[in-house]
């Protein structure tokens, strides 16, 4: 298969390309390296630096007879689109559109869309939130994922496109970036690696459910197949607090860093942990690395970086 991989140079695009590419398809990336690295790109994908909101985008359908598109492409700092709601629907919504329209003239067969069970649901009304869950986000950042969603319902409904929308859990790994503001686990690595002082914010008992990348890229090779349109979550049912996460990563890495925390970032999220059954059930997918296992690997990536 033909697959356009937009966001292909960042943390799980280039998994996923890695993994498409490995698997015999011909992958075209599209990405503007805003947030992603060159080194991260697989050497057999042809790539464009291409700002999604870019009319550009339309010459690389008409070069390319694509099959799939894989959106990963994203504005996805949750605290970047509460301070610039307007960046953020410029990047996830319009740019979104853009490669939506852009799919649909050049008659892909698929659209696999990266969206987020941790933003979508907001505050959660009971634990583990399953894809029926209410959505509301708390966050421009959710807003924008959930309007792509319906966006994808509307182009399946109008003109027969089918989707499978992955609503990711907290996702960590190598190739995170530790610079930003998202990826609790590449920034503490990164700090005590360097023998900074991470710092936890609040009292450290907010929740996330944190799901290793290479669970997340198997999601998304399984989708290649799968027929029809679903939305499902991806994620592993655990709910795990940043002083735990915070303890198994000093264990790994820098047992004498002291636990210190900052003030707590106004507006944060409580409890994130979303049920993984639905995918289970129809696709057969189910988190295959567990915390420990997953932050060792992480920690080692790390490491060689340094
Ligand atoms: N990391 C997580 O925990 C998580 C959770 C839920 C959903 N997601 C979604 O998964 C996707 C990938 O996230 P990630 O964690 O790998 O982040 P990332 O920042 O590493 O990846 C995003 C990629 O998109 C590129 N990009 C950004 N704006 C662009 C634009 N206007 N035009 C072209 N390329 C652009 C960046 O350069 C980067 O390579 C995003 O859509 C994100 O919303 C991530």
């Amino acid at each position: 298969m033909k697959i356009l991989v937009t966001g292909g140079a960042g943390f799980i695009g280039s998994h996923i390309v890695d993994a498409y590419v490995g698997g015999g398809h011909t992958v075209v990336v599209v990405d503007d390296l805003s947030s992603g690295r060159r080194e991260n790109l697989h050497p057999k994908a042809l790539f464009y630096q291409l700002d999604i909101r870019d009319s550009g985008l339309e010459k690389v359908f008409k070069e390319h007879a694509i099959d799939v598109v894989n959106h990963h492409a994203a504005q996805m700092d949750v605290r970047r689109s509460v301070d610039d709601p307007q960046f953020d629907a410029g990047v996830n919504v319009i740019g979104g559109l853009n490669v939506l329209e852009s799919a649909r003239k050049h008659g892909v067969a698929k659209f696999i869309f990266s969206s987020t069970g941790g933003a979508i649901y907001g505050e959660q009304d009971y634990f583990p939130a399953d894809e029926e869950h209410p959505t509301r986000p708390l966050s421009p950042y959710g807003i924008s994922k959930l309007s792509t969603e319906h966006y994808l319902f509307f182009y399946r409904e109008t003109y027969g496109k089918q989707y499978t929308i992955l609503r990711y859990a907290n996702v960590y790994g190598p190739r995170q970036n530790p610079h930003g503001e998202a990826g609790v686990v590449a920034i503490f690595a990164a700090k005590m690696l360097k023998g900074e002082q991470p710092l936890i914010n609040g009292d450290g008992t907010q929740t996330r459910d944190y799901t290793y990348v290479a669970d997340v890229v198997r999601a998304n090779v399984l989708a290649l197949q799968a027929d029809g349109s679903h939305t499902f979550n991806v994620g592993t049912g655990v709910e795990t607090d940043v002083n735990v996460l915070f303890r198994s990563l000093a264990r790994i890495l820098s047992p004498s860093t002291p636990e210190t925390h900052g003030p707590a970032k106004p507006g944060e999220q409580k409890r994130s942990v979303i049920s993984f059954k639905n995918i289970q059930r129809a696709w057969g997918w189910s988190p295959t690395v567990t915390l420990e296992e997953g932050l060792q690997l992480t920690a080692e990536y790390f490491r060689k970086q340094q």
